[in-house]
């Protein structure tokens, strides 16, 4: 897509713009389907070996907040050591490292499930010295393929709006069955009236968030408008992958401080709930970083299973991110004292543009950080 064609910003941007500038500005912006192409080879489907680098590669396809991969691989015979990366810490969003601990989990059950399918099954252990980290350890048994392989390179966080259509028992169970993981609890809520409630705590969750103007800032810095931003970085939420319009970055972030309000957001969300089928909370026993990845483990099982189901999932955590909703939703579920780590909403709908990821030699342990 060209800058043309995307730039559906009216007057006031295109004063801005300026006719004769807008050839050098499609240059700077890049294009869709260069972008496309670039991730399509991100997410080639896996060539079912073992090796690491491969194996790696797919683990990396796993959600992380404000797609930050706050991950580094550290590989020795055999295991694999995924330790957090605290430079790529979102401290505003994220004050207890909660969400980066989630991400490492994401990442550890993906890479345990395409390591199970490529014959090299192995155990996930969190180990706390350091900081923490995950480990994936290889152990002698039987290779076991999992239909959730197939799934990783498909999933993704699907931002728009769902068509409302309901999910049958049978598949409800199967996404409860998938996401079984011990030291974790999953509600499911699909009823009308608990899908307004949960609406509702979203909506005072996004409030507090968009007059918090250091979680805008942080929002922002990960912010990519442009495709060759997008490919450039390899990280960060690039405007198309939530169905805004492309931009070059300079004009995006402008466009971020002028029109990014709350209630327009709030009517979002509030459209988002009311079209997905259902929404899925992960509550851990524990709080601390060890049940922190177990809930990562949980909920990209959930999410690969609904995507082996063709269904969408995308996550909606403003409520578990501001303290004060956090603990209305734990009452809602009926888990006073202890602390919802996520919320995902699922249904169906249609794709999205898939997100960019960094390549494997930046993420390896000795890289170097990439500016
Ligand atoms: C712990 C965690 C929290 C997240 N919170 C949100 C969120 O509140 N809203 C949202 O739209 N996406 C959220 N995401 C999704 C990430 O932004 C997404 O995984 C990332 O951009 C990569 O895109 P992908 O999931 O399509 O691969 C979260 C992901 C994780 C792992």
């Amino acid at each position: 897509m060209t800058l043309r064609r995307s730039l559906i910003l009216g007057g006031g941007a295109a004063a801005i713009v300026g006719a004769g500038t807008v050839q050098a500005l499609d240059r700077e912006v890049g294009s869709l389907d260069a972008y496309t192409v670039a991730v399509a080879g991100m997410r080639a489907a896996w060539k079912r070996t073992s090796e690491v680098d491969e194996l790696i590669r797919y683990a990396t396809l796993a959600p992380s907040g404000h797609n930050t991969q706050p991950w580094i691989f550290r590989v020795t015979d055999h295991r694999i050591e995924i330790l957090p990366d605290f430079a790529r810490r979102t401290p505003a969003v994220d004050p207890d490292d909660h969400h980066l601990f989630v991400s490492l989990g994401c990442a550890a059950e993906t890479l345990a499930l395409a390591s199970a399918a490529a014959g090299r099954p192995g155990e996930i252990r969190f180990e706390p010295a350091g900081g923490g980290s995950v480990v994936f350890e290889s152990i002698p048994a039987a290779a076991s393929r999992s239909a959730l392989v197939d799934a990783i390179p498909r999933r993704q966080s699907t931002r728009g709006e769902y068509d409302g259509r309901a999910v049958g028992a049978a598949d409800l169970r199967a996404l409860a069955t998938a996401a079984a993981v011990p030291g974790v609890e999953l509600v499911l809520i699909t009823d009308r009236p608990g899908k307004g409630r949960i609406r509702d705590l979203v909506i005072e969750g996004n409030t507090a968030q968009m007059a918090d103007a250091a979680f805008l800032r942080e929002l922002r810095s990960w912010m990519r408008f442009s495709p060759r931003e997008a490919i450039r970085t390899g990280d960060g939420l690039f405007s198309a992958t939530t169905g805004n319009p492309i931009l070059p970055q300079w004009l995006g972030k402008r466009v971020f401080d002028l029109a990014f309000r709350s209630a327009a957001e709030n009517d979002k969300y509030s459209r988002q709930v009311a079209s997905s089928a259902g929404l899925a909370v992960f509550v851990g026993q524990s709080t601390d970083p060890q049940h922190w990845v177990s809930v990562g483990r949980a909920a990209q099982r959930f999410a690969l299973q609904a995507t082996a189901l063709g269904l969408k999932t995308a996550f909606l955590n403003p409520l578990v991110e501001v303290p004060r909703t956090r603990l209305e939703l734990a009452e809602l579920v009926g888990m006073k004292g202890q602390r919802p780590d996520l919320m995902l909403r699922f249904g169906t709908g249609p794709a999205l543009p898939y997100s960019a990821r960094r390549p494997i030699r930046q993420i390896m342990s000795g890289a170097t950080p990439h500016a």
